[in-house]
């Protein structure tokens, strides 16, 4: 309600995009309602969670949006990336083709979103290490080319999720 909106001191706008099926919807749901459901389908069209944090005394709006990864539900792009101030870059760590296509991902960031954007890479499904098929190094390679942030991460085992998100935020602010 409008009381509850008064205390808010910043809205942040968040998306997170990679290919389909990498667990971005997941690692949203981790980080705002610590949840992860293991029937999740294909995200269709766009979504958004919030959480509220509090950072240097300040109440900030995290307002995380998500859409597919799959070109044929993703909605128009333009809309998605207007006003975001942060991106999660999602890959899976056991599918190389997902890490491949970062830099199309990072394409179109810098076509679509504001130049300022703080851009986070984030390798997930570290719990499934035994099938890893992405070195670190190689991402952190990456990273560093591109100026991103980055952070393997586990939507399943919630490992680095909280920390990935709340550096993002940290940096935006
Ligand atoms: P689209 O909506 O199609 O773009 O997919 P998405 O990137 O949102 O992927 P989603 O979150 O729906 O997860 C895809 C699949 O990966 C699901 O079967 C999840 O259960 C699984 N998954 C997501 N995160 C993890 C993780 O950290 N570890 C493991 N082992 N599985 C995960």
């Amino acid at each position: 309600g409008a009381e509850r909106a008064a205390e808010i001191d910043y809205v942040f706008k968040v998306v997170v995009i990679g290919d389909s099926a990498v667990g971005k919807t997941q690692l949203l749901s981790r980080f705002t309602k610590d949840e992860f459901c293991f029937d999740s389908k294909s995200t269709i069209g766009i979504e958004f969670q919030t959480r509220t944090i509090v950072l240097n005394r300040k109440r900030i709006k995290a307002q995380i949006w998500d859409t597919a990864g799959q070109e044929r539900y993703r909605a128009v792009t333009s809309a998605y990336y207007r006003g975001a101030l942060g991106a999660m870059l999602v890959y899976d760590i056991t599918k190389r083709p997902t890490f491949d296509h970062v830099a199309r991902w990072v394409e179109e960031l810098r076509a679509n979103a504001d130049k300022a954007i703080v851009i986070m890479l984030i390798g997930n499904k570290s719990d499934l290490a035994e099938k890893r098929a992405v070195s670190t190094e190689d991402a952190v390679e990456f990273a560093e080319e591109q100026g991103l942030f980055f952070s393997e991460a586990s939507a399943l085992s919630g490992d680095n999720v909280e920390s990935a998100f709340l550096r993002l935020i940290e940096e935006i602010h």
